[in-house]
């Protein structure tokens, strides 16, 4: 950081988080912040001065470093926009070693490598599917609702065991809960009534009723495996499938969505993998650190830390925008461009560390048969709309597009 910018005053320092202009690039401020050096200064919404981390070897440095704290509870943690002082996701990814340890040990095995490459023939049924019903009914058609949002959702329920004929309710509820611009009112209403949604669904799963249409899934493992040796509460178990649920389907909808969008928008490179499908799990990589969709992993210090020439205090905020160092020309040669062909290593868009995502072996498998099935089956696939109409989500959500509509 540069001597400057320790002088200026809060008002003076740029307002974090900062929002696209176009859906696939990282804010335009970004840039300025790496000029101020890898990690520098920001204001927050409610006048609070935290650190952002724009390089990427200080962001693996510290995703791994002790003294930054998840623990949402403490009341320093930072309030990145007013709907995430109310909302609840505290389960994980907001939580401190050792409480996190034991929770994430309890659900690796339903993450792992093997158990998703079982879940592969399903995936694939639920993608062509889509793509049966999206040729029966012809172009146009909006890829966001007929795609990207029911992929994700019927295999996050598939692997829960959750009714997806409820999937209306918890994708508005996840969106009012998520959403950048909502009020912490807002955000605690839709909360709550997830959290009320699983503790009935528990219920009805003790009193052995039927989860309408839903096979048991991981959901019922932890009811009958961690309920009665009180491993976990029923209160716990409810907050834990409430956040796999969201991070389930939010985080792979939105890039599913975006990916399209991007290829639909380098033509060349989508020609690349309609020529050569051996390149997916490649592009897919590729994609994942061009788009960096959960682009707002935040901390707080539980000490103080030094970090190149400046120290971070115990109680300061730190976000680690994982688009800012996904895009570092320290870590990747020619980090704008788009080369589905790079063989892309060492990207941030799961994290790094402790709470690197759990489902990243799931949102691989359900990136790389999205974008396999659609290359193969609607090699035509062109946007309606030009990308300026389809606008861009607001800092601080979860990147995406909400439509994208789509002829062939
Ligand atoms: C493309 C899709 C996805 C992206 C980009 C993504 C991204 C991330 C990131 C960046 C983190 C780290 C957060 C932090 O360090 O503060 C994370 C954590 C997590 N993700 Fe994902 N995720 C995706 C899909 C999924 C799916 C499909 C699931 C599961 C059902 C999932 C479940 C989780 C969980 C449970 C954590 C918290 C892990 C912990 O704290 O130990 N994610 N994800």
């Amino acid at each position: 950081m540069s001597g400057d910018d320790l002088l200026r005053t809060p008002a003076e320092l740029p307002e974090f988080p900062m929002s696209r202009t176009c859906p696939y690039h990282p804010p335009a401020g970004y840039a300025e912040l790496r000029e101020r050096g890898p990690v520098s200064r920001v204001r927050l919404y409610d006048g609070r001065v935290a650190w952002v981390v724009t390089g990427y070897g200080e962001t693996r440095r510290l995703l791994v470093d002790p003294r930054l704290s998840s623990d949402r509870t403490r009341p320093d943690f930072p309030v990145l926009v007013p709907r995430m002082a109310a909302a609840k996701l505290t389960a994980l990814v907001g939580m401190d070693p050792p409480e996190h340890d034991i929770q994430r040990r309890m659900l690796i095995p339903s993450f792992t490598v093997k158990r998703v490459t079982g879940l592969r023939p399903s995936i694939r049924r639920i993608v062509d599917e889509r793509i049966d019903v999206l040729l029966a009914e012809g172009a146009p058609a909006d890829l966001v609702t007929e795609f990207a949002l029911p992929v994700p959702s019927t295999v996050i329920c598939e692997l829960l065991g959750v009714p997806y004929e409820d999937h209306e309710f918890f994708e508005e509820q996840t969106r009012r809960m998520l959403m950048a611009t909502g009020t912490a009112e807002e955000a605690a209403a839709a909360g709550a009534a997830l959290v009320g949604y699983f503790d009935e669904l528990i219920g009805a799963k003790l009193g052995g009723a039927e989860a309408r249409g839903a096979a048991p899934g991981l959901l019922d493992e932890l009811i009958e495996t961690r309920l009665p040796t009180g491993d976990l509460s029923r209160e716990e178990i409810a907050s834990i499938a409430m956040f796999l649920l969201v991070a389930g389907h939010e985080t792979t909808a939105n890039m599913i969505g975006l990916s399209i969008l991007t290829l639909l928008e380098h033509p060349e490179q989508w020609a690349r993998l309609r020529a050569d499908p051996g390149l997916v799990p490649g592009a897919m990589e590729e994609l994942l650190r061009f788009l960096s969709v959960a682009d707002e992993l935040q901390r707080v210090a539980a000490a103080d830390i030094e970090i190149g020439s400046v120290v971070i205090k115990e109680g300061d905020g730190v976000y680690l925008p994982n688009a800012a160092a996904n895009r570092s020309a320290d870590a990747f040669t020619d980090p704008d461009t788009l080369d589905v062909g790079r063989g892309t290593r060492h990207h941030l868009a799961f994290g790094y560390g402790v709470h690197q995502c759990i489902g990243q072996n799931l949102a691989r498998a359900e990136l790389e048969i999205a974008l396999g099935r659609l290359t193969a089956r609607m090699p035509a696939l062109r946007l309606a709309e030009p990308v300026e109409r389809l606008g861009t989500k607001p800092g601080g959500s979860v990147q995406g597009i909400v439509r994208l509509p789509v002829t062939w």
